[in-house]
C-alpha cells in the first residue's frame, strides 16, 4: 500500500513537540469561537441521535488549527480517526484501501483535500453520499464493477485552498467551517500556554513581540517561541526577555509585522518592477522566480490581511502602508 494511514486511538501519545503543544480539549483550543460554537451543536446533535456526524470541511491558511480541530472532533465523538491526504491518494486502490479499513463511526481525515485527483473524487462521491464503494475489478473484457457497502463514517476534509475544491465535492459536506487569522490576545494566550508546556520562561514583552510577529497563526507563534528559546539558551539567559526575542527575530530576518524576506521581496518587486501595480499573479510569479500557487497560498493572504496588499480585478496593488513599512515614500496621489 503506498498511502499512509495512521490509526490514532484516543489514548495515543506522540512525543514530538508539536503534538505536545496540540490542544486536546476545547478549552485549550484558543479562539475561533464561532467555529467552536457551531461545531459543538452539530456534534451534540449527532451524539444525541447516536449517528455518525455529517461530513465536515475545514478550510483556512496553514497553521490555523484545522488538523487540531479534526482530532478534537474525534475525541468529542469518542471515534477513531484515520488520516490520509489528497496527494497520498494517488491511485484508486489507495482510496479503496482506506475506505475498506473504515469501521463504524470512524472519522476519515483527508488533509490537503484540494489535491485529490478527479478520478478519486468520483469514487468519493457515492462513498460520502450513500456509503457505497464502487470498484472495478479485473482488467480488459473481464473487468466488472462491484459495489461494497461501507459503514457509517464521517469524512473530515481540510484544505488551505477551498477555492480549488470542485463544486460537487464541496456540496457533499454537511457543514463547512472557515478558520480565520487569530486575534492578537488569542495569539498571546497561545504563546503563553506553549511556553508553559515547554517550560520556557518568557516575560510579557517577549510574549508581545513573538505574538506580533506570528502572522496571527498559532503554528508560526509556536515556531518563533522555540527559536527564541534556542537563542536565549545559547546566550545563557535564564529567561526570554523582549530584548532577546527582538534579537532572535532580527537574526531570522523577520520584521515587526512578521514579514520574512520573501514577503518583502514580493512587495518590493511590485513597487520596483511594476510601479506599485496592478500586476497579475502569473507575471508577478515570473518576476519572483516562484510559483503562482505559492504566491497565492503562502504570501498574499497575510499581506492582504494586514493591509499591505490589495487584490483588484486588474491585479495586485501595494498600499501606502506597504511603502511606509518598507521605509519608502509612497508615490504622490496613491489612494490606497
Ligand atoms: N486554537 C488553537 N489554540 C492553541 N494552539 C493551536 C490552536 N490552533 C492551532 N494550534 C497550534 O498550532 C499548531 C498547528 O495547528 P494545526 O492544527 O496543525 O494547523 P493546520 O492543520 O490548520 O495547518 C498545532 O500543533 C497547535 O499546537
Ligand atoms: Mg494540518
Amino acid at each position: 500500500m503506498s498511502n499512509e494511514i495512521e490509526v490514532i486511538k484516543n489514548s495515543g501519545e506522540d512525543q514530538t513537540v508539536d503534538s505536545l503543544l496540540r490542544p486536546t480539549s476545547w478549552s485549550e483550543y484558543v479562539g475561533q469561537d464561532k467555529v467552536k460554537r457551531n461545531l459543538k451543536i452539530i456534534l451534540e446533535a449527532a451524539k444525541k441521535r447516536g449517528e455518525a456526524c455529517d461530513h465536515l470541511l475545514f478550510y483556512g491558511q496553514a497553521g490555523l488549527g484545522k488538523t487540531t480541530l479534526a482530532y478534537l472532533v474525534a475525541r468529542e465523538l469518542g471515534a477513531n480517526i484515520k488520516v490520509t491526504s489528497g496527494p497520498a491518494l494517488e491511485k484508486m486502490g489507495d482510496l479503496a484501501a482506506v475506505l475498506t479499513n473504515i469501521e463504524k463511526n470512524d472519522i476519515l481525515f483527508i488533509d490537503e483535500a484540494h489535491r485529490i485527483n478527479k478520478t478519486i473524487e468520483e469514487v468519493l462521491y457515492p462513498a460520502m453520499e450513500m456509503r457505497k464503494l464502487h470498484l472495478m475489478v479485473g482488467k480488459g473484457p473481464a473487468a466488472r464493477m462491484i459495489t461494497l457497502d461501507l459503514p457509517a463514517f464521517t469524512l473530515i476534509a481540510a484544505t488551505t485552498r477551498a477555492d480549488l475544491l470542485s463544486g460537487p465535492l464541496r456540496s457533499r459536506f454537511g457543514a463547512s467551517y472557515k478558520l480565520d487569522y487569530y486575534e492578537n490576545p488569542d495569539i498571546e494566550a497561545i504563546v503563553k500556554r506553549s511556553a508553559d508546556l515547554l517550560k520556557i520562561k518568557v516575560d510579557s514583552a517577549a510574549v508581545k513581540i513573538i505574538a506580533k510577529a506570528s502572522r496571527f497563526t498559532p503554528r508560526v507563534a509556536n515556531r518563533l517561541l522555540k527559536r527564541v528559546r534556542d537563542y536565549a539558551q545559547v546566550n545563557s539567559k535564564e529567561f526570554v526577555d523582549g530584548e532577546s526575542a527582538k534579537q532572535t527575530l532580527d537574526l531570522l530576518e523577520i520584521d515587526s509585522l512578521g514579514l520574512e524576506p520573501q514577503d518583502r521581496q514580493l512587495l518590493l518587486a511590485i513597487i520596483q518592477k511594476f510601479k506599485g501595480g496592478p500586476v497579475g499573479a502569473s507575471t508577478l510569479a515570473a518576476a519572483l522566480n516562484d510559483e503562482r500557487g505559492n504566491i497565492e497560498e503562502m504570501y498574499e493572504p497575510y499581506l492582504m490581511s494586514i493591509g499591505l496588499l490589495h487584490r483588484t480585478p486588474s491585479g495586485r496593488v501595494v498600499t501606502e502602508a506597504a511603502y511606509r513599512h518598507l521605509g519608502l515614500n509612497p508615490p504622490e496621489g496613491l489612494l490606497i
